[in-house]
């Protein structure tokens, strides 16, 4: 068992991070969060496999445990699923000593930590990552909120959990396609911070791929790492956080003109790297040799690196109402060399110069 402390102005929790540590997780929560009533919220895919389970535990410990099921998929993260589970929390006469925990993926983390953050001016919640993406990054770091369908993330407050609990066991019936899509965020790690884990990720990308427990637990220890790390130094995203949305300004964009439908998280995320690598090659900050070796890991990992062909005026629309845009200049993370990101204002038209599309 690891941990990892993350440190910000309204106090510190941990990210506990092992290998077959789920049986322990009732314990961890009435330590960590503590209360007595408990509304457990999760989405159909994570209920058939853990809903039940984690529900006894809590219940061992003492919990009166509520548990409300959302539908899966990033359809659910709106305003519309908040207002179901305020009116659940109320029905149920959940108070201020009461708390919620989110077993699930970046959806209904995000969702369960915007409801935490606002109901009641704010109840204590925990997250319980099932999914890649949301055990590397969207668990800790206390960002939460909900889409808007005009854009991603739009809706939301920074609001931190009381812990993180990260068991890597789980992985192995997250499908297939969410797993490999949550590894884009992993690489997303190595190229803006740790070139060492660039190169792991090269060098043991099979045992990865074959759910390795220590090949897991070192990536998963590094990105929980990374991330406290940037947090630590830049909570509200003045500045430095933001090199964690590398790949994440074309990404987004593509995820809200599709709807949230057609590509996951990391899918678009890829897409959204192999972009902006190519932009940090014609900036002279990566090398074409580094383009390719980025480009080559996500192919490998069954990624696409090529945004798809789609108007570019549709691009353009989405990138100026991106959050990160001020008049007409977007602040994009380019890379380089290898494991150093930083952050440039461009504007439009330098961001699309060399693309094809
Ligand atoms: N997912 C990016 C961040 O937490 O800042």
């Amino acid at each position: 068992m690891a941990k990892v402390v993350v440190r910000v102005k309204s106090g510190s929790y941990p990210v506990i991070t092992g290998s077959g540590i789920f049986e322990r997780l009732g314990k961890a929560i009435r330590y960590y969060l503590g209360g007595e009533r408990l509304c457990l919220v999760t989405d159909s895919g994570v209920e058939k496999y853990y809903l039940k389970m984690v529900q006894e535990m809590l219940e061992k410990e003492g919990y009166q445990v509520f548990p409300f099921v959302i539908a899966e998929g990033e359809g659910s993260k709106s305003l519309a699923t908040v207002n179901s589970v305020y009116d659940f929390l109320i029905l149920k006469r959940m108070d201020r000593a009461s708390s919620l925990l989110a077993l699930g993926g970046g959806v209904v983390g995000d969702l369960t930590g915007f409801v935490a953050a606002t109901y009641l001016r704010g109840v204590a919640y925990a997250q319980v990552p099932t999914s890649l993406v949301a055990q590397v990054d969207a668990s800790l770091g206390g960002k939460t909120g909900v889409n808007h369908k005009l854009g991603k993330n739009l809706i939301g407050a920074f609001y931190h959990p009381k812990v993180v609990y990260t068991d890597v066991q789980l992985l192995t019936t997250l499908p297939r396609r969410d797993f490999l899509s949550g590894l884009a965020e992993v690489v997303k790690y190595g190229a803006i911070w740790d070139e060492e884990l660039f190169a792991f990720l090269e060098g043991n990308l099979p045992q990865i791929l074959a759910y390795d427990k220590s090949a897991l637990l070192r990536i998963v220890n590094s990105c929980c790492a990374i991330k406290a790390e940037i947090v630590k130094q830049d909570e509200r995203e003045a500045g430095l956080r933001a090199v964690l949305n590398f790949g994440h300004t074309l990404g987004h964009a593509l995820e809200t003109m599709t709807g949230y439908q057609e590509y996951k998280h990391g899918e678009a995320t890829s897409m959204g790297m192999g972009f902006a690598a190519q932009l940090s090659q014609t900036c002279g900050l990566l090398s074409s040799d580094e383009v390719k070796r980025l480009k080559t890991l996500l192919t490998r990992i069954g990624l696409s690196v090529e945004l798809p062909d789609l108007p570019r005026k549709d691009y353009v629309r989405l990138l100026e109402r991106d959050k990160k845009s001020r008049a007409g200049m977007v602040d994009f993370i380019l890379i380089g060399p290898l494991g150093k990101a930083t952050i440039h204002p461009l504007s439009i038209t330098e961001i699309f110069a060399g693309w094809k599309g």
